[in-house]
């Protein structure tokens, strides 16, 4: 019996193949590497000694995806695939929908064709949409503000459908803060293409000399310092989070909304100043004009994960800087040297 990972050579998939390797498992893995590199999955076998087999496909293939569920017995399915790029969600949401929306809605229909009922499901905090009560917490009303975060919540309105019609099977919608930091080798960490649209990956390309300055996108947020506050998450917690959600789907029927965070907020000062302390690089900052759509701040309870899953975040954010930037010394130019 395997457990299917679409999406497995990206950043987090990546790293949650690490763990279920080291717990054991036996994985398959489907990605097209529209936005990753099969080297990340030649370092998964580097660092845990374990083959698997790997499948480039896309997932709205059904012929393809149809022979892999063919090929190998498949008692679950962790569905990281889909595209992740807010602003270009805003410029593109045709392609967000068909790719994110339609590519689940082909998965899950050759799922029913195997009899596979359990799916962990890769959601975001996005789906809490303009919420201003903190923290944030799996009861709260949800509405997104673009449309990478309306197939998020689309697919979650699906999974609980799916649920309801269907009492034995099993989805658990993990909603991700800030997932940062990479596996402690330094193989294997975030690799996103041009220009960063997340702090980290631009914190750690200014610190390796390939971006100047690093922009701070506002000071006069509602916050202690000025810039907004998030809840940052190491991959490896979140990573050990997809096991314990595994567990908890292989124990529960029905449909769970879980968040995955710390529970702990910092800002974008924060996470430059600690960035400088952890790993003894300047990083050149300079204060810009806000974007638009950035709340002052976001962070997770971790109530209800600590209670279904027995699960907790463990590393803190010097932890995930110091990580961070291994990977990116050791990989200048990402999976791409
Ligand atoms: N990283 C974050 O900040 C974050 C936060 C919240 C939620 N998420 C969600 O978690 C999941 C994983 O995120 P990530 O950071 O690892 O992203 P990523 O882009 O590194 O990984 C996604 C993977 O899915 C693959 N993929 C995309 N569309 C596909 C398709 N149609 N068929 C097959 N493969 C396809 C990509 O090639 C890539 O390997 C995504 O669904 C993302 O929306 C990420």
């Amino acid at each position: 019996m395997s457990v299917l990972l679409t999406g497995a050579a990206g950043y987090v998939g990546s790293h949650a193949c690490v763990e279920l390797l080291n717990q054991g498992y036996s994985i398959v893995s489907a990605d097209n590497y529209v936005n990753s590199s099969p080297v990340a999955l030649e370092r998964v076998r580097q660092i845990t000694g374990r083959d698997f087999p790997a499948y480039e496909t896309d997932l709205r293939d059904e012929e393809k995806l149809r022979a892999i569920f063919r090929a190998h017995k498949i008692e679950s399915v962790i569905h990281f695939a889909g595209l992740k790029a807010v602003g270009e969600s805003v410029k593109k949401p045709l392609e967000y929908y068909d790719n994110n929306l339609y590519g689940s809605i082909v998965l899950l229909k050759i799922m029913r064709e195997f009899g596979v009922k359990s799916m962990i499901f890769s959601s975001s905090a996005t789906v809490y949409g303009a919420a201003t009560k903190m923290p944030l917490d799996e009861k709260m009303p949800l509405g997104c503000v673009n449309p990478y975060g309306w197939t998020k919540f689309a697919i979650e309105q699906l999974l609980r459908d799916l649920c309801l019609a269907d009492p034995d099977f099993s989805a658990v919608l993990l909603r991700y803060f800030n997932p940062v930091g990479s596996h402690k080798s330094g193989l294997i960490g975030d690799n996103p293409s041009g220009i960063p649209n997340n702090l980290i990956p631009y914190v750690t390309r200014v610190a390796v000399g390939e971006l100047e300055r690093l922009p701070v996108f506002g000071n006069d947020y509602n916050t202690p310092d000025g810039t907004p506050l998030r809840d940052y998450i190491h991959v490896c917690d979140l990573a050990r989070g997809h096991a314990a959600a595994m567990a908890y789907a292989a124990a529960h029927k029905g449909c769970e909304a879980i968040n995955l965070g710390t529970g702990k907020a910092s800002s974008v000062l924060d996470v430059i100043h600690t960035f400088e302390r952890v790993n003894g690089v300047p990083i050149p900052h300079f204060i810009a004009p806000r974007r638009a759509g950035d709340a002052d701040e976001s962070w997770s309870s971790t109530e209800k994960a600590e209670r279904l899953l027995g699960w907790k975040a463990e590393k803190g954010l010097d932890d995930m800087l110091r990580d961070a930037w291994r990977w990116q010394r050791q990989n200048p130019k990402g999976y791409h040297a």
